[in-house]
C-alpha cells in the first residue's frame, strides 16, 4: 500500500511541520487540533516559512502553493479520519490523552489505516493496546524542526507487522526523509539515546574533575566534529528538559544510572536552565558572549 492521504493530529511545533512535509511530497493532508487558534497560527507560520524558502530559491512558488492547497485544517476528527491511509499523532506528551485519541481513531479509521505516534518517550506498545490494530501501529519519530531534519525513526512494537513497517519506511522515503528502523522498541529510541550517552559521559568527566565544561565542549567540536559540545547543547535546549526526561526514565526503570546527575539537579533547583535564563553551564551576557560558570565543581556535593 502506498500512502496518499495523511491525517496529522496536533498542530503544535512538530505536527504543523510534519503535515507540511507530507503535503510537499504530494500527499493530501488533514491537520487536526482541539484548538482553532493553534490551527490558524500553524497555517500562517507555514505560509511564512514557504515564502522564505521560495525567496531563498529552495522551492518554487508553484510547488509551495500546491502543497498548501493540499493541506486542510479541522477541529473535528471524524471527516478526516474516515478515509485516510496514515495517521501521525503529535499531540501533547501525555499518555492518557494519546491512548484516548488512538482509541477514537481506531473506531473512526478504515481497517487499512496505519496509526503512528511521533512521541519521543512513549514506545508503540504503550499506545497500541488502546486499539484493536497493534499490527498496524508504530512510532514515526521526527526531529525538530521537522521541515529541516532528515532523520525519522520507524519504531516497531512487539505486534507491528512487517507489512506496516515496510509501508511506513516507504512513506518516510517518499517524503524525502531518511528512515532509521528500530527492530525492537526501547525508550529514547536511537538518536536521543546516543545523545544522552554523550551527555552523561560529559557530566561524569566534569563531576570527576577530569576537565572543565569548555575543554569537554572543545573536544566534542574539534576532535569529533560535533557542531556543538554537550554542555553548549544542554544550555541551548534547556537544562530542565533533559532533567525532566531523565527523571521520567528513572521513575520508569528505577535504575540509578537513569537518574539526573547531581550537577544538573542543582542547576535546575537554582533556576539556572541555560540560555533561556542567561545562566547554565555557561553565563551569557546581553551581547551573546559567554563565560563558563565558575562554581560547578561545588554543585555535585549538594546532591
Ligand atoms: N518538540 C520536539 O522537539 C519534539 C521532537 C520529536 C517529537 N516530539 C513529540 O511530538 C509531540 C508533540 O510535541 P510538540 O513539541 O509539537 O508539542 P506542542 O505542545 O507544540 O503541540 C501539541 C499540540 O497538541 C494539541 N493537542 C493537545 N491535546 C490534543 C488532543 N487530545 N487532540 C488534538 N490535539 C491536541 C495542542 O493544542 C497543541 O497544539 C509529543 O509527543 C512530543 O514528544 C517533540
Amino acid at each position: 500500500m502506498s500512502i496518499e492521504t495523511v491525517l496529522v493530529t496536533g498542530a503544535g511545533a512538530m505536527g504543523s511541520q510534519i503535515a507540511m512535509v507530507a503535503a510537499l511530497s504530494g500527499c493530501t493532508v488533514g491537520l487536526y487540533d482541539v484548538d482553532q487558534a493553534t490551527l490558524d497560527r500553524a497555517v500562517e507560520q507555514l505560509a511564512l516559512r514557504m515564502t522564505a524558502q521560495v525567496a531563498k530559491g529552495r522551492r518554487t512558488a508553484e510547488a509551495t502553493r500546491a502543497a498548501l492547497s493540499r493541506l486542510t485544517i479541522a477541529t473535528v476528527l471524524d471527516e478526516h479520519a474516515a478515509d485516510v491511509d496514515l495517521v501521525i499523532e503529535a499531540i501533547v506528551e501525555k499518555l492518557p490523552a494519546k491512548r484516548d485519541l488512538f482509541a477514537r481513531l481506531d473506531d473512526l479509521c478504515p481497517p487499512r489505516t496505519i496509526l503512528a505516534s511521533n512521541s519521543s518517550s512513549f514506545v508503540p506498545s504503550a499506545m497500541a493496546t488502546a486499539t484493536a490494530r497493534a499490527d498496524r501501529f508504530l512510532n514515526l519519530h521526527f526531529f525538530n524542526p521537522a521541515l529541516v531534519m532528515r532523520c525519522v525513526e520507524v519504531v516497531r512494537g512487539p505486534d507491528t507487522s512487517d507489512d506496516a513497517v515496510r509501508t511506513a519506511l516507504e512513506f518516510v522515503e517518499q517524503i524525502g526523509k531518511t528512515p532509521v528502523v528500530l527492530d525492537r522498541e526501547i525508550p529514547g529510541f536511537v538518536a536521543n539515546r546516543l545523545l544522552g550517552a554523550v551527555r552523561d559521559e560529559a557530566i561524569r568527566l566534569l563531576e570527576g574533575g577530569y576537565a572543565d565544561v569548555a575543554a569537554i565542549d572543545t573536544a566534542a567540536r574539534t576532535a569529533l566534529g560535533y557542531p556543538m559540545g554537550p554542555f553548549e547543547l544542554m544550555d541551548l535546549t534547556g537544562i530542565d528538559i533533559g532533567y525532566l526526561t531523565k527523571t521520567a526514565r528513572y521513575e520508569e526503570t528505577g535504575d540509578p544510572a537513569d537518574a539526573p546527575s547531581a550537577t544538573v539537579t542543582a542547576l535546575v533547583e537554582r533556576g539556572d536552565l541555560g540560555r533561556k535564563t542567561g545562566r547554565g553551564f555557561y553565563v551569557y551576557d546581553d551581547d551573546g558572549n559567554r563565560t563558563a560558570t565558575t562554581d560547578l565543581a561545588s554543585l555535585k556535593g549538594t546532591h
